[in-house]
């Protein structure tokens, strides 16, 4: 039998049931065997799993007392910056690369020919007003007006009709309308609904990189990495229309300086666009233009593609659940 698959309780000589010694071998066991009871199947894989690895980990770096407390306390840390305006946790995943592996594991699962996600990341809000084609979502900021326009259409390449379309985008100097305004003022987000053919188009900035929020625990995990913090220019898209998987990804501008170093994993080859000065295509031509088709597989079942949320629902769930 391996060292850590000793039985919880052995027979003594005199047949007396002597206790499992816990030790470094034999944790893990013990472990798993106790949340062996879970009934959800999945939450018992996804538990037993993580345990096994969490223990794995901590034997693969000899983990000393003071170290594990050190990341308690960041962890802490992490969840007291968190606000309903402010996700820190959904910044620690991003930045360890474990929202990209989970969208990427998604797109796995997709029953058909479809656009690949990006990072939903922390500044997603759920109100965005609806606008009509054409729109522009510039309410506050001051900049070059870019128009941004394609189709949205299925794994066969055919419009869908009335799909949503959700967008945010940062305004030039890189901050979105949460980090400058009061959370009531909203900037340089909206919602279309597509037309019968699955066009949208709307107005907005040239996309502009930025450094992610540095002022909290993951900042101070990014500098002591030594990891430069920037995002390459991009704008946000939510995608969904019924019987569809929802799609959230985002577009990067090609010639970001950043383009291949992004501090949370977001870039795929397939999501750089150009800015085109010249686009006789484009239903504005007087503007400059980024032009993308997104594409949607149908849904086998209505799930969310969306790692992480707009943080004032999660507070709010959080909350829910407290009561
Ligand atoms: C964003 O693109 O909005 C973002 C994503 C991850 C971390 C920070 C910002
Ligand atoms: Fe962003």
């Amino acid at each position: 039998m391996a060292p850590n698959s000793i039985p919880a309780r052995r027979e003594g000589r005199g047949g007396e049931k002597r206790m499992r010694a816990i030790n470094e071998h034999t944790i893990t066991d013990a472990a798993t065997e106790q949340m062996a009871s879970t009934p959800n199947p999945r939450l018992r894989q996804i538990m037993d799993s993580l345990v096994r690895h969490l223990h794995a980990f901590a034997r693969e770096v000899d983990l000393t007392p003071e170290e594990w407390l050190e990341g308690i306390r960041f962890l802490t840390a992490v969840g007291q910056k968190c606000t309903a305006h402010r996700q820190e946790f959904i910044l620690l995943s991003d930045t360890l690369g474990m929202s990209a592996l989970t969208n990427a594991l998604h797109d796995k699962r997709a029953s058909g020919a479809a656009t690949k996600s990006s990072l939903l990341g922390p500044f997603y809000r759920q109100d965005a007003p609806m606008m009509k084609l054409g729109d522009s979502i510039i309410s506050r900021t001051k900049g070059t007006e870019v128009v941004f326009y394609g189709r949205v259409i299925d794994s066969n390449g055919r419009g869908i009709p009335n799909a949503l379309v959700q967008v945010w985008e940062p305004d030039e100097s890189g901050n979105y309308d949460l980090q400058n305004h009061d959370p009531s003022v909203m900037d340089l987000r909206g919602c279309f609904r597509a037309d019968a053919e699955g066009r949208y188009h709307f107005r907005g900035v040239c996309p502009t990189g930025y450094m992610i929020p540095m002022d909290g625990p993951v900042g101070d995990m990014i500098r002591a990495q030594k990891r430069h913090g920037y995002r390459p220019a991009h704008i946000h898209f939510v995608i969904g229309a019924p019987g569809y998987r929802e799609l959230v990804t985002a577009l990067y501008v090609s010639g970001d300086s950043h383009i291949d170093s992004d501090t949370v994993f977001g870039v795929d080859e397939s999501l750089i666009v150009s800015l085109n000065k010249v686009d006789r295509g484009s239903p504005l031509p007087h503007l400059a233009s980024i032009h993308y088709d997104f594409q949607l597989s149908t849904a086998e079942r209505q799930m969310s593609g969306r790692v992480g949320a707009d943080p004032s629902q999660i507070v709010s769930k959080v909350a829910e659940k407290g009561a």
